[in-house]
């Protein structure tokens, strides 16, 4: 981390991107002030409608979506979507997803400098980007450019995390590049690539990929001691936070389980730490 970087997060447990909606639903369940932080759906420069329906279906252990990253572009996010989940008391973690380097720039100057975002989240791993039209960063080399282009007109004090696809074999090599590109963490991992029942391309996430995430974050945490590693992949309860956190994550997102019980962030929150605010459903007691 630079020197005017802090861990803006009070508590390990955060939401992953696209899992906790635009924050108003998941906040009828739980505070999200009592979470480390809430990670938004990945921001795209222009609106995105995203694929056509059925886009989310269950497989064993996991689900498949090809959401295409749906969402109201840059310009719609700083009027609704961030004015609202600060109301709501959030940790705002801004992901974004670029289509060049130039529109990932530009999504870094204009998110990074909007009040109240604490990070952002370069979404370098989105499971089909030939498929969606986005920036290829699958090289180590492209996911460093884009690391530099988001670092170089960035907020100081603006946390810089690089959330990298679980790929066993270039992994540490990535996670190696983008800090040396000017991340101040590395989130690990994405969903897997995979296909819908009607062969469509999406992505595969929940306890399906825990295991292979976790070997992703075991595998960075030991090349690189010093970076901050947050581990994303599968967490459905405390027990499988607290694996990724011996495995040496600093911290950990919680998504899929979201759609199971929207309470989970917030109970793995508050089993963590409890000064984080009551468990869900005890404050009633
Ligand atoms: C419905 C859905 C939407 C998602 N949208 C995004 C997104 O916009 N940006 C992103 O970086 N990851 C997105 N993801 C991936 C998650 O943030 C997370 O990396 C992945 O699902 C693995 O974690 P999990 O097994 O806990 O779900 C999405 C996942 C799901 C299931």
């Amino acid at each position: 981390m630079t020197s005017t970087q802090r861990w803006p997060f009070t508590n390990p447990v955060l939401t992953a991107s696209g899992c906790g909606g635009g924050g108003r639903e998941l906040a009828t369940y739980g505070d999200l002030s009592a979470l480390g932080g809430f990670v938004t759906r990945s921001v795209t420069l222009q609106p995105r409608l995203g694929g056509r329906e059925p886009r989310i279906v269950e497989s064993p252990s996991g689900l498949v979506n090809a959401i295409g990253l749906q969402n109201t572009g840059v310009t719609g996010f700083l009027e609704v979507e961030l004015p609202a989940l600060l109301d709501l008391g959030a940790t705002v973690v801004a992901s974004i997803a670029g289509h060049s380097l130039g529109e990932y720039a530009e999504l870094a100057r204009s998110l990074g400098r909007a009040d109240g975002v604490m990070a952002l989240e370069v979404n370098l791993s989105v499971p089909d980007s030939a498929g969606s039209g986005l920036f290829d960063a699958r090289e180590p080399f492209q996911a460093a450019s884009v690391l530099g282009s988001c670092r170089r007109d960035l907020r100081d004090g603006v946390l810089l995390l690089a959330k990298l696809r679980s790929d066993v074999a270039r992994v540490a090599e990535t996670a190696r590049a983008v800090v040396d590109a000017g991340a101040d963490a590395v989130v690990i991992g994405n969903a897997l690539p995979a296909a819908l029942p009607d062969g469509r391309p999406g992505g595969l996430s929940g306890p399906a990929i825990r295991p292979q995430t976790l070997r992703c974050v075991a595998e960075v945490a030991r090349a690189l001691p010093d970076a901050s590693v947050i581990g994303c992949g599968g967490i459905m309860d405390v027990e499988d936070a607290v694996a990724y956190l011996d495995a040496g994550a600093r911290a950990v997102q919680v998504g899929s389980a979201l759609f199971h019980d929207p309470t989970t962030a917030f109970r793995i929150a508050h089993h963590l730490d409890p000064a984080s605010g009551p468990a869900v459903g005890e404050d009633d007691a």
